[in-house]
C-alpha cells in the first residue's frame, strides 16, 4: 500500500519506518525543518532504540522518504497517518491546533479518489468524528474521504519493539470498508485486532494510560503507608503481581510518573470528564498524589541531611524514565526546583546518560550538570537516584565512599542493592521501605 504519515514524531517515524519495512511505500511529512532535514542526511534525532537502523534501512530500500509539509503530499498515498502532538494547554485541555493545521493541509490530491485517514495522535473523544465533517466540508467532490482512529500504545524506549510486538490493535472506524483496508494493513503484525466505532477507540487510549497512572499511583500511596507503619513495599508488589487479576506490571513505586503522555492524558480526561459530566473522581486524585512524589523526596533528604543548605548533593539520573533522553514532565525537575527553593544555598550536581541539552533546557539554571556519576557524586553529602539507569547499578559500595564525602543513597526507584550496600557501610533508603539499621 502506499501510505503516507504527517508528523516525525518518535510514534510517526516509528509507524511510518515499521510500515515500510513490512513493504509499503511510505512518505513521512513534518513542518520541522531541521528534523526533516535530519532525517534526510539519514539521523534519527531521538534516542530510540532500533529506530535509526529501521530508518536507514527503508529509506536505502527506497521504501521511505521524507518531506517538509502534507502540501507535498502528492503521492497516491491510500491511507495518511495523523501522528501531530496534541500538547497540554494551562487547563488541562489537549491541544488540537496542531491536528487541525495538519489536517487543513490535506486540502486535496492528485487525481482525487478514496482516502482513508487515520488519527494516531491521542485526542479527546469525538475529535474524528469533527475531522471527517471539516476535511469533507473543505475537500473537492472527487475526494472521498473516512477518518479512523488508531489509538497508539507505543512506549517511549521501546516504540520499535511495540509496534511490531503490539499488545493489541485498536481500529476504530465507522465503515466497514475502511475497516477492511486497516485490517489487512495490519494483518501482518502479531495481535489481536479490535474493531470499534471511533470514540470507543479514541476513549479507549486515554482509558489505557489513565488506569496506569491510577496503578501507579495507588503503587506510590501504598510504598508511603508501608514506609510509616514498618512493612516493605518491593515484598508487598510482588505478592500482588502474583495475583492474575492484579499482574506484576506498573506496580513500581518511586518518583512518580512523568513523560508526554501518562501527566498529559490523565489531565486531558479528567477535563473531558468534567465537560461530560462524567467526573473521573480517582483519575483526579492519581494526579495530584502523583504531583507529591517530589515533595516526599525532599522531606527524606532533609531528614537524612539533618537540613541541606549548604550541602551538596547529587542527582542520578534525570530523564522520566530510563532508555530515552526525553525530560517532558520529568520527576526530577520538580524535585531540582523545590530542592533549590527551600534550600536556596544547596548546591544540586546532576548526572543523566542521555538528556544532554534536553536537561539543560528543563532543569534550574542552578544545576550543575556532570559528565559522569562520578563527577556528580565527587564531594556530595548524599545522592537521590531519580531515573533508574542500568549504569548506576553497576557503581560498586567502595566508589560511593571513596567519591562522595558521605555516603547516603536515596534510591527513589528501588534500582539499587539496598541490602549489599548497606551492609557494606554506605547508607541506601529505598522507597516503601524501612532504612536499614
Ligand atoms: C505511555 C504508555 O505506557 C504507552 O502505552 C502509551 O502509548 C504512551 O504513554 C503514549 O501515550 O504515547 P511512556 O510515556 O513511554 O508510555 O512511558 P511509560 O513506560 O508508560 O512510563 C511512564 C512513567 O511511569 C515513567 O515516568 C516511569 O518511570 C513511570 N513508572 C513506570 C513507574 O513509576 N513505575 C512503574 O512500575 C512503571
Amino acid at each position: 500500500m502506499k501510505l503516507a504519515v504527517v508528523g516525525a514524531g518518535i510514534v510517526g517515524l516509528t509507524t511510518g519506518a515499521g510500515f515500510a519495512e513490512l513493504g509499503h511505500q511510505v512518505e513521512c511529512y513534518d513542518i520541522d525543518a531541521g528534523k526533516i532535514g535530519l532525517l534526510t542526511a539519514g539521523a534519527v534525532p531521538y534516542h530510540e532504540p532500533g529506530l535509526q537502523s529501521l530508518v536507514e534501512r527503508n529509506v536505502a530500500a527506497g521504501r521511505l522518504r521524507f518531506g517538509l509539509a502534507p502540501e507535498q503530499l502528492t503521492s497516491q498515498a491510500e491511507v495518511i497517518f495523523l501522528a501531530v502532538g496534541t500538547p497540554s494547554a494551562d487547563d488541562g485541555h489537549m491541544q488540537l491546533a496542531p491536528l487541525w493545521a495538519a489536517a487543513d493541509k490535506l486540502t486535496a490530491w492528485p487525481g482525487g479518489g478514496r482516502r482513508i485517514v487515520v488519527v494516531k495522535s491521542t485526542v479527546p473523544v469525538g475529535t474524528a468524528d469533527r475531522l471527517e465533517a471539516r476535511l469533507r466540508s473543505r475537500l473537492p467532490a472527487d475526494c472521498e474521504v473516512h477518518v479512523a482512529s488508531i489509538p497508539e500504545f507505543m512506549r517511549e524506549g521501546g516504540a520499535v519493539r511495540d509496534f511490531f510486538e503490539p499488545a493489541r490493535i485498536v481500529i476504530g472506524t465507522n465503515d466497514p470498508e475502511t475497516f477492511e483496508r486497516l485490517d489487512l494493513l495490519h494483518r501482518r503484525l502479531p495481535a489481536p485486532i479490535l474493531g470499534t466505532d471511533r470514540r470507543t477507540a479514541e476513549l479507549s487510549k486515554l482509558a489505557a494510560n489513565a488506569h496506569l497512572a491510577v496503578r501507579l499511583s495507588f503503587a506510590n500511596e501504598m510504598a508511603a503507608l508501608a514506609e510509616q507503619t514498618g512493612a516493605d513495599y518491593p515484598a508487598i508488589a510482588r505478592v500482588l503481581g502474583m495475583d492474575p487479576r492484579i499482574g506484576p506490571h506498573f506496580l513500581g513505586a518511586g518518583l512518580g510518573f512523568g513523560g508526554s503522555c501518562l501527566p498529559k492524558d490523565a489531565r486531558a480526561l479528567v477535563r473531558l470528564a468534567d465537560e461530560a459530566g462524567a467526573p473521573q473522581t480517582l483519575v483526579a486524585a492519581a494526579i495530584r498524589a502523583n504531583v507529591m512524589l517530589p515533595l516526599r523526596m525532599v522531606r527524606k533528604l532533609e531528614a537524612a541531611l539533618s537540613g541541606p543548605s549548604r550541602r551538596r548533593v547529587a542527582l542520578l539520573g534525570l530523564t522520566f524514565k530510563p532508555g530515552t533522553d526525553d525530560m517532558r514532565e520529568a520527576p526530577s525537575i520538580r524535585l531540582a526546583t523545590e530542592l533549590l527553593r527551600r534550600h536556596p544555598g544547596i548546591v544540586l550536581t546532576a548526572y543523566d546518560p542521555a538528556a544532554g541539552e534536553h536537561a539543560k533546557r528543563a532543569l534550574p539554571n542552578a544545576v550543575q550538570l556532570c559528565d559522569s556519576a562520578e563527577a556528580a557524586l565527587r564531594g556530595a553529602d548524599a545522592a537521590i537516584l531519580v531515573t533508574e539507569w542500568p549504569e548506576f547499578r553497576k557503581i560498586q559500595a567502595e566508589d560511593f565512599k571513596n567519591w562522595m564525602k558521605r555516603p547516603i543513597l536515596l534510591d527513589g526507584r528501588n534500582a539499587l542493592d539496598a541490602e549489599t550496600l548497606n551492609a557494606q557501610g554506605v547508607v541506601c533508603i529505598g522507597v516503601g521501605r524501612l532504612p536499614a539499621t
